[in-house]
């Protein structure tokens, strides 16, 4: 059986990422966080030598590599983004070549586009607004450049939802994400704040291009299966297809939870674009992979059943200043 070591394996996409490769694969996992699954090992990306006595003892054939600061709030410490995205990527990359390890999957993201009111392709224009973004973006171009390694560069749209066996989802403190945000507020009749309703979109707020964490994890499984039997390197779009504004998100989640929603706009965030819908026909033609899972009922219905399953360990969630 094939090892696939995740960096960043209890995080969000990592967790749910580490019980659907099980499936398939003999899966370890390391965190700079503690983790009470005994797989997934306490370690720092940035700690290059404790990483290559990992990679050494555990010789999996292909990384998975999703550890960084994926918060997206321009009021954090730039160097913060850059620690962890820029070098650490650096410092996994050095304990890979040590090992002699040539295959990487790399969680990348959509705000590497410029702004564009079209789908987009993996050959549209980039223009990285955030410094997120822009450690992305430099991360890309450093796995890139490296002859001996192959990877696949996923760029991920808005990722969201629950997997339902084991149930596992989202759980960010603070959250900063809409569809966790508005599942859980409006089951609470809570206030919603939205950033900005004067975008030029068809109802002034953003959209974005919504992928059901299930879909995330099989093409990353897909991804995996393209490394481990091609030497060859990729870069594809991760996303469903088809843009939803905010607000549209609030009607929808109004009439399928049978609630009202109390919202209320507020000033637009720096680094926001009004559009980001992905054309996934690259991730089709390559990995033979599309959404499955997407529709925007299946997403709020997930993510209802796994914030009862928190809810009931006595769990709630946490957002940021007012919101
Ligand atoms: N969630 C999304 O919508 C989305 C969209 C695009 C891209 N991504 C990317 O996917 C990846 C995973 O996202 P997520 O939502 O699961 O993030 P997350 O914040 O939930 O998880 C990241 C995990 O990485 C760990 N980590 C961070 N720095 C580390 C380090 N130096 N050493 C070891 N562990 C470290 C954290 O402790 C955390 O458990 C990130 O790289 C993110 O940028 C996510």
């Amino acid at each position: 059986m094939k090892k696939i070591l995740i960096t960043g394996a209890s995080g969000y996409i990592g967790k749910c990422l580490f019980y659907f490769l099980k499936k398939k694969y003999e899966v370890i996992g390391i965190d700079k966080e503690n983790d009470s699954e005994k797989k997934i090992y306490k370690c720092n990306v940035l700690n290059t030598k404790k990483l290559e006595k990992i990679l050494f003892k555990a010789k999996p054939n292909l990384i998975v590599h999703l550890a960084a600061q994926s918060l997206v709030d321009e009021t954090i410490n730039k160097k913060k983004y850059y620690t962890n995205n820029v070098l650490a990527t650096k410092s996994l990359i050095t304990a890979m070549k040590k090992n002699n390890l040539n295959k990487i999957i790399f969680s990348s993201t959509a705000a590497v586009y410029q702004k564009n009111s079209k789908p987009l392709k993996e050959n549209s224009k980039l223009k990285a607004l955030s410094t997120y973004a822009k450690t992305k973006l430099i991360c890309e171009k450093n796995i890139k450049k490296q002859k001996n390694i192959n990877s696949v560069i996923l760029r991920f749209f808005n990722v969201c939802s629950a997997l339902d066996r084991p149930i596992i989802g989202e759980l960010h403190n603070p959250e900063t994400h809409l569809i966790p945000t508005i599942s859980y507020k409006a089951m609470f009749n809570k206030k919603i704040y939205i950033y900005g309703n004067d975008f030029p979109t068809h109802d002034g707020t953003c959209i974005r291009d919504y992928i059901h964490i299930k879909d995330i994890c099989s093409a990353i499984q897909k991804s995996a299966k393209y490394l481990l039997e091609n030497k060859k390197s990729t870069i594809l779009n991760v996303g469903n297809k088809k843009g939803l504004s905010n607000n549209q998100i609030v009607n929808f989640t109004k009439k399928n939870l049978k609630k009202k929603i109390d919202i209320k706009y507020v000033q637009r965030r720096k680094g926001d674009v009004a559009m980001l819908v992905c054309n996934s026909d690259k991730a089709k033609k390559i990995i033979s992979w599309s959404a499955q899972n997407s529709n925007l009922k299946k997403i709020l219905n997930d993510e209802m059943i796994w914030i009862k399953k928190f809810r009931r360990m006595g769990i709630s969630r946490k957002f940021k200043n007012y919101l």
